[in-house]
């Protein structure tokens, strides 16, 4: 079954409950965005594994822990979760990154795939998924086919605030990947937004609404 890892920190609710307030102006949501990206990543990178290299210091030479193993891609959906990409890249600067562009159907709510651009050998890298929302799921679910399609098997889907209908649908869809949540809100109204969640994350990141 997935992992669900949901953030307990003080910091994090405090600036998920700031992205919440209508009043905050686009530059303000934009920060806070990166700034969650960045102290969710700092909990998703936990496990990365590291070895033991001799480093000198100025006072003697000893076995030190460094990272190791798999390379890391970032692979936002687009357009919102390339609000949480330079949190993430703050704590793993060599990363590569990759895009996955998406958009829900006003009506239908169905995701529509219409961009992807991935780094060579993602099948042996970490694969981090950022999408501050995780609403009906559909897009979630559409983005990790297509990355395991590409022979993907180490996977991190991120998002800052999640409906329980969605996290439920991603992990009967994906039972093998990890799931880190922000928050976990109450419930999808009938437009399919997340109540009572921030609105449309990507026209709050961007300005065009
Ligand atoms: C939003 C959000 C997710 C998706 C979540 O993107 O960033 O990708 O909706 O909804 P779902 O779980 O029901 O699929 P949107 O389609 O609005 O595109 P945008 O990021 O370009 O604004
Ligand atoms: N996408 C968003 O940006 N917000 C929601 O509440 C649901 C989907």
């Amino acid at each position: 079954m997935s992992k669900v890892i949901i953030m307990d920190h003080p910091l994090i609710k405090h600036k998920i409950s700031l992205l919440r307030d209508e009043n905050t102006g686009t530059r303000d949501f934009r920060i806070l965005v990166e700034e969650i990206a960045m102290l969710m990543g700092y909990e998703a990178l936990r496990d990365l594994p590291t070895e033991l290299v001799s480093v000198k210091s100025p006072v003697a030479e000893s076995m030190q822990p460094m990272l190791c193993g798999r390379k890391l891609a970032v692979v936002p959906i687009l357009r919102a979760g390339l609000g949480m990409v330079n949190g993430i890249l703050a704590l793993v600067p060599s990363a590569k990154v990759g895009h996955i562009g998406l958009y829900r159907d006003e009506v239908t709510h169905e995701p529509h795939e219409y961009y992807c651009k991935l780094p060579e050998n993602i099948d042996e890298r970490l694969v981090i998924l950022p999408d501050p929302m995780l609403a009906t799921g559909g897009s979630a679910i559409q983005a990790v086919d297509f990355i395991k399609a590409k022979g993907c098997t180490n996977i991190k889907f991120m998002c800052i605030i999640a409906a329980p209908e969605g996290l439920e649908a991603l992990k009967n869809a994906h039972p093998d990947i990890d799931i880190y949540v922000g928050n976990l809100d109450d419930h999808l109204n009938d437009a399919a937004y997340i109540v009572p969640g921030l609105g449309d994350a990507g026209d709050r990141i961007f300005g065009t609404k």
